[in-house]
């Protein structure tokens, strides 16, 4: 089939390149004109694992093609795939459809015959509705249908999990739409995942939740981090206990420094921002926003304390800024309110991350940025990790204390052992594993 993709961000090239890989003819659309362009040479906007070598095989076997110009895209297409941003509007918190609406706009301009439309982007309820009524505004002579294909798929595993999905769900409202969208999936490559028909609302609800609930599941376990440290618990044994009852699954379950990323924080308040509207306040996940917001400062805090109540003038090595392993993407990172309340503190920061140091320099200033995590080190009087890369994993702890001045490793991740790191000399802090730790982290959160 001939599929176009307009939008050539994260879920529109993993999209197009996976759909190419299945065997579907496909264009990727975007107006900006350069990202075309180094798409064209194999140049990729992100960093994805295996995203390049699949994109490259694709074009040089002449299913995926790279372009600015829609209406040449769109001849003779049986669908078009909507992938654009959908970022939090700065004034209010609710999810900006600009983008959405102008591309759906431009796609009835410019349709050379009848068009089933998907929405991929994360959208609020009733957005294929108004989608839908654009296109028939315009009055062309086709048949126009709106569908909502919710994108599933995580950074850094993003070709894994689109290709072998855990479920595809189809929000249509004929069966003409309906149809044309299972078919694109019921190719050799999807035939495990299973599919489920919804309305379409039903749909665009069915993402916001899941991603809410998935939020949910983390802050829970951060919460239940902070009751370890207070009652001497290990969360990492709670975890996997109750992640051992099959009603409460295993994943999800890893405590951290709070959740971030371009989706959880834009989806969690997306959705409540829709419940206020429709007058139903969903509580759970408006604690969720808050709990996970202040947690990420009060990382900040937990390094204060380890480094003995104040780390002015002091030397803090920062291991990790992308929001998560393997990606090179800051957006909400937890790193960014970490580093800069330890700036505001007083802390000089010498950071290093295998890939998002390029993105964080727009974003994050007054840092010294390194070539690897034991350059960040040199001279550090405490080591934070921040984000559970693999390089991270595997540390040389005897090679990095000979590196630091201090004898503080700060773990958010909770990569190590208290033995690994206590044989390399260090003092360890980990989280959701110390009741000490947490007593006096109390201590000055009560003061803040
Ligand atoms: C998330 C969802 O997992 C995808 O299913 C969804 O398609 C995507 O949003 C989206 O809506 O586009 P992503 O943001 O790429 O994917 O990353 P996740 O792996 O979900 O991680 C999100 C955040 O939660 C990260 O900050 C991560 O460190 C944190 N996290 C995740 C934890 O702190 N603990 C965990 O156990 C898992």
């Amino acid at each position: 089939m001939k599929i176009v993709i307009v939008g050539s961000g994260y879920v529109g090239l993993v999209a197009g390149a996976c759909f190419a890989e299945l065997g579907h003819q496909i264009v990727c659309v975007d107006n900006n004109p350069a990202k075309i362009g180094s798409l064209r040479e194999g140049v990729m906007p992100i960093y994805e694992p295996g995203l390049d070598v699949l994109v490259m095989r694709n074009a040089e076997a002449g299913r995926l093609h790279f372009t600015d110009d829609l209406g040449e895209a769109l001849i003779n297409a049986d669908a078009a795939f909507i992938a654009v941003g959908t970022p939090p509007r700065p004034t209010d918190g609710h999810a900006d459809m600009k983008y959405v609406y102008a591309v759906a706009r431009e796609i009835a301009e410019k349709a050379t015959g009848d068009l089933v439309v998907v929405d991929k982007s994360t959208v609020p309820v009733g957005t294929g509705d108004e989608v839908e009524r654009l296109l028939r505004a315009t009055n062309r002579p086709f048949r126009f249908s709106v569908v909502s294909n919710p994108e599933f798929l995580r950074e850094g595993v993003a070709i894994d999990d689109f290709m072998k999905p855990d479920r595809i769900v189809i929000g249509a409202e004929d069966d003409w739409a309906k149809g044309v969208v299972s078919a694109i999936y019921s190719v050799p490559g999807f035939d495990k995942a299973p599919i489920l028909h919804t309305s379409r609302r039903t749909a665009e609800l069915l993402k916001y939740a899941a991603n809410a609930f998935l939020a949910m599941k983390i802050t829970f376990i951060n919460e239940i981090a902070d009751l370890c440290e207070a009652v001497g618990g290990d969360v990492r044994d709670v975890a996997q206990g109750i992640g051992m009852d099959s009603r409460i699954g295993g994943k999800f379950l890893n405590t951290g420094p709070g959740y971030g990323g371009s989706c959880f924080p834009k989806d969690t308040l997306a959705i409540s921002k829709t419940a206020r509207d429709y007058r139903v306040q969903l509580r759970t996940v408006e604690t969720v926003i808050q709990v996970n917001e202040n947690r990420k400062r009060a990382m900040a805090l937990r390094v204060v304390d380890a480094c003995g109540g104040s780390v002015r003038g002091k030397t803090i090595a920062i291991l990790g800024l992308a929001f998560k392993a393997d990606t090179d993407d800051m957006r909400d990172s937890p790193s960014i309110p970490v580093i800069q309340a330890l700036q505001d503190f007083g802390a000089d920061v010498r950071a290093y991350d295998p890939e998002a140091m390029e993105n964080s320099r727009g974003i994050l200033n007054q840092i010294h940025y390194c070539s690897d995590a034991y350059d960040a080190a040199d001279k550090a009087d405490a080591v934070v990790i921040l984000t559970e890369w693999n390089e991270f994993k595997n540390l040389d702890l005897r090679k990095l204390r000979a590196k630091t001045s201090g004898r503080l490793l700060v773990d958010l991740r909770n990569l190590y052992t208290e033995d690994e790191v206590a044989n390399a000399d260090f003092d360890y802090w980990c989280i959701g594993r110390r009741a000490t730790f947490q007593r006096e982290a109390e201590h000055y959160l009560a003061a803040e």
